[in-house]
């Protein structure tokens, strides 16, 4: 690769941050976060490294799926404010060198979207074709509902059309028909519509279910014979009209399946796809205290073209999903992450953000945070990640991890003017409330998680190799640790080592392509061997502290890790190769 591709290629690198508009900072008083507010923490965005924020839906919706169920593709929900706010957002954000992606749901519409009404009330007219319909009384579906408990089939009777309409989803999204050339005209018009406006992409939002992908069931009257011809010609047409907007694709499956959706290159489909595989393991790791279920997935990662990316997560918006696990290995997570009936969500999935699962072992939740910025991908934050928020247990499904975000330690949690019980959404509670988690103090805090991620951001920010490489694991003996390395070319690579054991552990890692005596330098160390202090050491900011490590005659390099620790380091160069 050389230098400009960073640029060209600008989501190989770089740190997401995805954000639930109504609940990140409301600017006018009314309880409701908006687009005005999140546009004035633009410049908090920057400090972190934030390199590209992911809009969750903001167009106008009844509300029934938090924002997934769109009535018009062309608005802004007026609770958040209008398309003058949305570009005001766009261009702030661009001014800071921050992209703004935002959800692009194409699986289906709120059964209030006018194309579906009209679909109802009158079988001849266009839009009827605009959804999937069946004149017979459908089967027993309840195994493929991916709402587990709150819906029992796919199918739901349309008493104004007299037939059966598919929703993979709620019963009140009706599935698009993509098959139909109309649909995708309007779907056409709908991204050229918010590229026109200045956005960098998409977020393409259940992809298996909008292209009937790698799933196991038949799908009566879907028509859709083409999937991958079909995504490739939206990527291509996105292309046409904005030569560097991408597209995120939502694609919860095992990697086999995942890797057919990036495309061929230079077919491409989805330029990134969140690794649910590595994210889902990543917790049957902690819970079990050994690397080996995310060493097993990360062996198994497939490579991809230069042009495509992993989006590593620790969390999302969503259910933490644990389907891509086995049955037993499900239970062993949530029997450590979520015991009580009320922490699951559909059987299949965690409604609790990171630190409370980790008791708020503050090690612990930094050894996780180092391990997905270390791993090749580029990382995904959702809101409030970076201050160790907690989750509202008392919310309904999966609002619980979807709280207002805490800016400051007063009752609204500095999010609001509005009086707590006036918010969208009350604030956390307890431990993790605002009088202990909240920006203002984290940012002051040189100690704190925010600024540890900020570091661990601008470790990466130097380190290219992490973005761009491929993905390697490192072979040492110790089941508690994970060795990997991101590595380009055999020449330059960054590795990392994690300890997921409570207990310290001395182990030695083979660098395959080292001499003995070469140097290593450190670019971020917590907690491990020899750090007294226990700072992250952050070669930039503390450049006559940089410590070395040095390859042994066996082409190992010692290595000694407290509890939970973690250290990184690439090969020692001074000069223009060098860090800086
Ligand atoms: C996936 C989204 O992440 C989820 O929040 C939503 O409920 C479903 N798609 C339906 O749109």
């Amino acid at each position: 690769m050389k230098g400009t591709d960073t640029s060209d290629l600008w989501w190989k690198t770089g740190l997401i941050y995805c954000v639930d508009v109504e609940s990140f900072l409301d600017s006018n008083g009314d309880g409701v976060g908006d687009l005005a507010g999140l546009t004035r923490r633009i410049d908090y965005l920057a400090e972190l490294g934030v390199t590209c924020l992911w809009l969750m839906p903001f167009y106008p919706t009844p509300g029934r799926d938090d924002g997934y169920d769109i009535t018009d593709f062309y608005n802004v929900d007026p609770r958040l404010g209008s398309l003058g706010d949305l570009v005001a957002l766009v261009r702030t954000a661009h001014d800071r060198g921050i992209r703004v992606i935002a959800d692009l749901v194409l699986n289906h519409t709120s059964d209030q979207h006018p194309w579906f009404q009209r679909a109802q009330e009158d079988p001849e007219s266009p839009e009827h074709d605009f959804y999937v319909w069946r004149d017979t009384e459908p089967p027993d579906t309840s195994d493929l509902v991916i709402f587990h408990g709150e819906q029992k089939s796919i199918w739901s009777k349309s008493k104004k059309a007299g037939k059966w309409y598919l929703h993979r989803f709620y019963k009140h999204q009706p599935d698009l028909n993509v098959s139909n050339r109309r649909v995708r005209n309007e779907i056409a018009k709908i991204i050229g519509f918010w590229l026109q406006l200045g956005l960098d992409g998409f977020r393409v939002d259940a992809v298996p279910q909008l292209l009937t992908v790698g799933l196991h069931d038949q799908i009566e009257n879907d028509g859709l014979t083409d999937p991958h011809g079909y995504l490739g010609e939206v990527h291509a047409f996105m292309r046409r009209r904005s030569t560097d907007a991408i597209l995120l694709g939502e694609v919860n499956l095992p990697y086999r399946e995942q890797e057919t959706l990036f495309g061929t290159p230079p077919a491409v489909e989805l330029d990134l796809i969140f690794d649910f595989v590595a994210m889902q393991n990543l917790y049957l790791s902690l819970a079990r205290g050994e690397a080996g279920p995310l060493a097993a997935a990360l062996r198994t990662r497939p490579p991809i073209d230069d042009v495509n990316q992993w989006v590593t997560f620790v969390r999302n918006h969503d259910e933490l999903a644990l389907d891509q696990l086995g049955e037993a290995e499900r239970e062993e997570v949530f029997a450590a992450f979520a015991p009580e009936e009320r922490h699951r969500a559909f059987g299949r999935g965690i409604r609790r953000r990171l630190p409370p699962m980790l008791e708020g072992d503050q090690q612990r939740i930094r050894m996780v945070y180092s391990l997905m910025f270390s791993l090749p991908g580029t990382p995904a934050l959702f809101y409030g990640e970076e201050l160790g928020m907690g989750e509202d247990i008392d919310a309904e499904g999966r609002q619980a991890v979807r709280s207002p975000m805490q800016w400051a330690p007063d009752a609204s949690g500095g999010f609001s003017e509005a009086a707590p019980e006036e918010l969208v959404a009350p604030v956390v509670g307890g431990d993790f409330g605002p009088e202990n988690i909240n920006a203002h103090d984290a940012a002051a805090d040189s100690t704190s998680l925010f600024n540890f991620i900020r570091r661990l951001a601008a470790a990466r920010r130097r380190s290219v190799v992490l973005g761009w490489g491929s993905t390697e694991l490192l072979e040492q003996p110790e089941t508690a640790v994970l060795a990997h390395r991101a590595a380009l070319d055999g020449q330059d690579f960054v590795a990392a080592v994690h300890n997921f054991s409570a207990e310290p552990v001395e182990t030695r890692v083979l660098i395959p392509d080292a001499e003995p005596g070469d140097e290593l330098e450190i670019l971020v160390d917590v907690g491990s061997a020899g750090n007294d202090a226990k700072e992250p050491i952050d070669a930039g900011e503390h450049r006559h502290r940089i410590r070395k490590l040095t390859v042994e005659d066996d082409r190992r390099v010692p290595v000694a890790l407290e509890r939970y620790g973690f250290l990184w380091f690439r090969p020692f160069r001074l000069g223009p190769d060098g860090i800086f």
